[in-house]
């Protein structure tokens, strides 16, 4: 009777260190996957290059894939571990076709980078005001975030990491404003702010953390106007996002971070 007791209780024992070890060896084998909007130029598409490196699958989405010579060339080497999809970010229903056809794929790090500001000369108040650019720009950095987040959630809760990175904007910072101009832009980053730090507190107990992160002023098209000298190199711009993406937690979630680290005021008395 003990003698068979005693063979169940291996035979057990057995089953439970073979479950184990092919669960152990899951996790070791896990590659992490980052989706990034906005990839084919500037920040992002240093963002797919710099996670490519690290070993990472990659979904980096362009508005013209067929343009995106760069991007499509890092695909190309890559192993087929970095893909190109076809994103608008003020595409709703297009985001929604994106995310069922990663049903089932765990996105670790959502980077919400894509972003405009609309031209400085669109946006001087009561001088020339476009509001339809206002309007693009409040699609493609407010919306476009937070239809992305939504839409990637199932695929963000999959995964290991959870976690939602924001390409935000120094610009945003309601208590850091010195000066009247980018009517357009400034709102934009302080909304996609405050979208953000609501979804940050509300996705906590689900283990999801959110990054807000203003890169400094960064040598892209964006800030072509700007002498390079004043500009800080794409590549370190994009270390210093991952640096703070991998440093992103459950305790810190919500936080508005500039490149090196240190937080950003989101409002105070001027
Ligand atoms: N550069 C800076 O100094 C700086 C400073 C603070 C914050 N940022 C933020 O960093 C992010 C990246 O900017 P960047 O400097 O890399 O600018 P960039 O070189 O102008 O690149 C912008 C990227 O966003 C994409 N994009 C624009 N509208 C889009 C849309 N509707 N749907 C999908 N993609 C769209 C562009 O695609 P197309 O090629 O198709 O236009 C491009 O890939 C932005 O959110 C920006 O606000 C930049």
């Amino acid at each position: 009777m003990i003698g068979r007791l005693g063979r169940c209780l291996a035979l057990l024992l057995a089953l439970w260190m073979t479950v184990a070890t092919a669960s152990l060896a899951r996790a070791e084998d896990y590659v992490p996957t980052v989706l990034i909007t906005g990839a084919n130029r500037g920040i992002g598409l240093e963002l797919a290059r710099q996670y490519t490196a690290r070993g990472w699958k990659v979904i980096a989405t362009a508005r013209k894939p067929a343009e995106a010579a760069e991007l499509r060339a890092l695909a190309a080497g890559s192993d087929g571990r970095l893909v190109v999809e076809a994103l608008d970010v003020t595409d709703l229903a297009a985001i929604d076709v994106l995310a069922a056809k990663y049903q089932g794929q765990p996105v670790d790090v959502l980077f919400n980078n894509a972003g405009i500001t609309g031209s400085g000369n669109s946006q001087i108040f009561a001088k020339k005001m476009d509001w339809p650019v206002y309007e693009q720009v409040l699609r493609t950095n407010v919306i476009g975030p937070l239809k992305m987040a939504e839409a990637f959630l199932p695929h963000i809760l999959a995964s290991q990491q959870k976690k939602i990175s924001n390409v935000s904007s120094s610009q945003g910072s309601i208590g850091s404003t010195k000066n009247g101009m980018l009517y357009f832009y400034r709102p934009s980053k302080a909304a996609l702010n405050m979208e953000m730090r609501n979804l940050a507190i509300q996705l906590k107990s689900k283990g999801v953390s959110v990054a807000l992160i203003d890169p400094g002023p960064v040598d892209t098209d964006m800030m072509s106007m700007l002498p390079k000298r004043m500009l800080r190199p794409v590549t370190t711009a994009g270390s210093d996002l991952i640096r703070i993406t991998d440093q992103l937690s459950v305790e810190n979630s919500g936080t508005f971070w500039t490149f090196d680290g240190s937080v950003l005021p989101w409002l105070e008395r001027p």
